[in-house]
């Protein structure tokens, strides 16, 4: 038996035996390597966590080589940052990098990366409770390292920076320092407090690009879709990603147990819905500013689109037709998920409305009619918009019950076609 640290045993089996693999393929190049970041954090919390972050002082690249072909695992290197993944056939991840010292040359850009030691690795966490290694050479004797204090400010439940100049360096930490604020719910150390609203007030979170603060904001939302926004919005950040950003606790509460009712099969971001959910002040040119902000995809952009300026009009026009087939013509032009998001925050629409909308989200929206445009051509419609108009019009008639086979169906649109 090694002086093998206490708390890699507390690693399920497994995960304990490729970690140790690691370990010795590292200390058979001569160099050492250290489980790091939020799984030795979830480890001293008792918490599960699949994220295996391995930092090598040495040669990450060529510990990840090496464990590939023991483990006949697939590598991939990410030569920019340094860093490489192994994915075992079993589905298991491991991210190896070389321990590195960082200088970030402008606030918000990504750093300049040199070889450095452990603990310079670990002091450009972000947080003392992210910034904790447990070291896994076969002859380790010491059970945790842990400068900072990360497993006192566990105990004590708080989110603290290693410097003052953190957030200036990245301000995604802002956000990253909610999300685990909201997981754990923990406090922000007093130093930290003071740091971040100097941030806030600096308007750091300009300096960070649309990707980095999309993809933040969708871990955040995704992980507390009501806690979340509301939390970004007591510390002052909603207004800072875009001015009119609200976070309405029982309208997210709607969203959120609306959620819960979307089917399996239905395309949707639900962090993207939440972010429309905040933008019920905002004016269509506001919005589309947002989406270009984040870089929203086609697909996470309509929530928030739709549900706009598009919406109030469709919600006057909604107000004045009875018939689910013509309501169900308006609410097609609109994403799901937009409908959902006026479910959840539109305090203007009746129950009557509601009742509507959910019909056509959980059956009239799949309705379609027997024909198609070539069998209206046979039937004499000539071709052009004549065919779309007269297919809604037998979409409408099945979503009504006004024609319930294909001979119903045919008898009205050759009625419709003589119309025409
Ligand atoms: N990290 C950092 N600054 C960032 C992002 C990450 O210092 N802006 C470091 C932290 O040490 C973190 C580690 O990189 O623990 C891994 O990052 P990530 O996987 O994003 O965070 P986790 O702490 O693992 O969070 P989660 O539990 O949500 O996966």
């Amino acid at each position: 038996m090694t002086g093998r640290s206490n708390l890699v045993e507390l690693l399920d089996p497994p995960t304990r035996d490729l970690v140790g693999l690691c370990g010795r393929l590292a200390s058979d190049r001569g160099e050492y390597a250290y489980l790091v970041g939020g799984r030795v954090r979830d480890l001293l919390l008792g918490r599960d966590s699949v994220d295996i972050d391995i930092v090598v002082v040495g040669d990450g690249m060529a510990v990840a080589q090496a464990l590939s072909r023991r483990c006949h695992g697939k590598l991939t290197r990410f030569h920019s940052f340094g860093t490489a993944r192994v994915e075992l056939s079993d589905g298991r991840i491991v991210d190896l990098a070389s321990a590195r010292s960082e200088r970030y040359a402008h606030p918000g850009e990504l750093p300049q990366v040199q070889r450095g030691t452990l603990a310079e690795d670990l002091s450009r966490r972000d947080f003392s409770i992210n910034a904790m290694a447990i070291p896994l050479g076969p002859d380790e004797t010491v059970e945790l390292i842990d400068d900072f204090g990360g497993r006192a400010d566990l105990a004590a439940g708080l989110v603290r920076i290693l410097h003052g100049r953190s957030f200036a360096d990245d301000a995604t930490r802002m956000l990253r320092a909610i999300r685990f604020q909201v997981r754990f719910s923990y406090q922000l150390s007093d130093g930290t407090a003071r740091a971040f609203a100097e941030a806030v007030r600096g308007g750091f979170l300009n300096s960070i690009s649309g990707d980095r603060l999309r993809r933040e904001l969708q871990k955040l939302y995704t992980e507390a879709p009501v806690e979340g926004p509301l939390a970004l919005a007591g510390a002052g950040l909603l207004e800072s990603i875009q001015p009119g950003l609200k976070a309405h606790p029982a309208s997210l509460e709607a969203l959120s147990a609306e959620l819960q009712l979307v089917p399996d099969h239905e395309p949707f971001e639900p962090w993207s819905l939440i972010l429309a959910a905040t933008a019920t002040q905002l004016g269509q040119q506001q919005r589309w500013a947002l989406a270009k902000r984040l870089r929203l995809t086609q697909e996470s952009c309509l929530p928030l689109i739709d549900s706009g300026t598009e919406w109030d009009r469709a919600r006057t026009e909604l107000t004045q037709l009875s018939s689910p087939g013509k309501r169900a013509v308006v609410l097609d032009k609109f994403a799901k998920g937009a409908l959902r998001v006026v479910i959840a925050t539109d305090a203007t629409i009746n129950a009557d409305l509601v009742g509507a909308i959910r019909r056509y989200l959980d059956h009239d929206h799949s309705v379609r009619p027997l024909l198609d445009g070539s069998s209206l051509q046979a039937m004499g419609c000539p071709a052009g918009p004549a065919v779309g108009k007269i297919l809604r019009a037998l979409r409408a008639a099945r979503i009504n019950k006004e024609v319930s086979d294909r001979g119903e169906e045919e008898a009205l649109a050759r009625d419709l076609i003589a119309a025409h």
